[in-house]
């Protein structure tokens, strides 16, 4: 895929969230309720704050420290497609605050929000180290190389 059609992938924003990365909700991922199980839910977005922790970073140990107060606001049932997005709004010393939100792509009613996310940028002794940045990238030049 092109590097043009990738931003455009990424483009759909609502204030200041884009929404960079899209589910389907399967049979694997229910609860016993037949809607989609938080468990999964939350697995999906660390693993998003991960990805964006560490190309806002540049540091591929970047781990997750804190999460605030997760409101799951409405459901999504099986064959739904959702919608996940995360932005930084925060930059520590050693550490990355983030803001997660979740719709369903169709309805656009909102899933989830979690207001805070921290991760923390490690050295190879797994000690916080400081990060260097103090805004938002939206390019790949803090990809980590080694
Ligand atoms: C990440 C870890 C090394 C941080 O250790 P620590 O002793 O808290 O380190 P510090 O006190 O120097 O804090 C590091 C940064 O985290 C932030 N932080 C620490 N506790 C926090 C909390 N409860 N909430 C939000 N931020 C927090 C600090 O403000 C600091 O940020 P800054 O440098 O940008 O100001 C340690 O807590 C750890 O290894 N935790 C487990 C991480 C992990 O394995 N996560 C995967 C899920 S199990």
């Amino acid at each position: 895929m092109s590097d043009s059609m990738a931003q455009g992938a990424e483009a759909a924003t609502d204030g200041d969230i884009n929404f960079r990365s899209r589910r389907w909700v399967r049979p694997e991922d229910l609860n016993a309720n037949g809607t989609l199980f938080g468990g999964s839910l939350l697995r999906w977005i660390d693993e998003e704050a991960a990805i964006y922790a560490i190309l806002q970073l540049g540091n591929a140990r970047a781990v997750t420290k804190y999460m605030s107060e997760i409101d799951f606001v409405s459901s999504a049932r099986q064959g739904d497609l959702i919608e996940l997005g995360i932005r930084a709004t925060a930059f520590g010393r050693t550490s990355l605050t983030m803001r997660a939100e979740v719709r369903n792509m169709i309805t656009r009613d909102r899933i989830l929000t979690i207001d805070r996310i921290v991760f923390v940028s490690l050295d190879a002794e797994g000690r916080p180290l400081a990060h260097g940045y103090t805004e938002i990238t939206y390019n790949r030049d803090r990809i980590p190389l080694g």
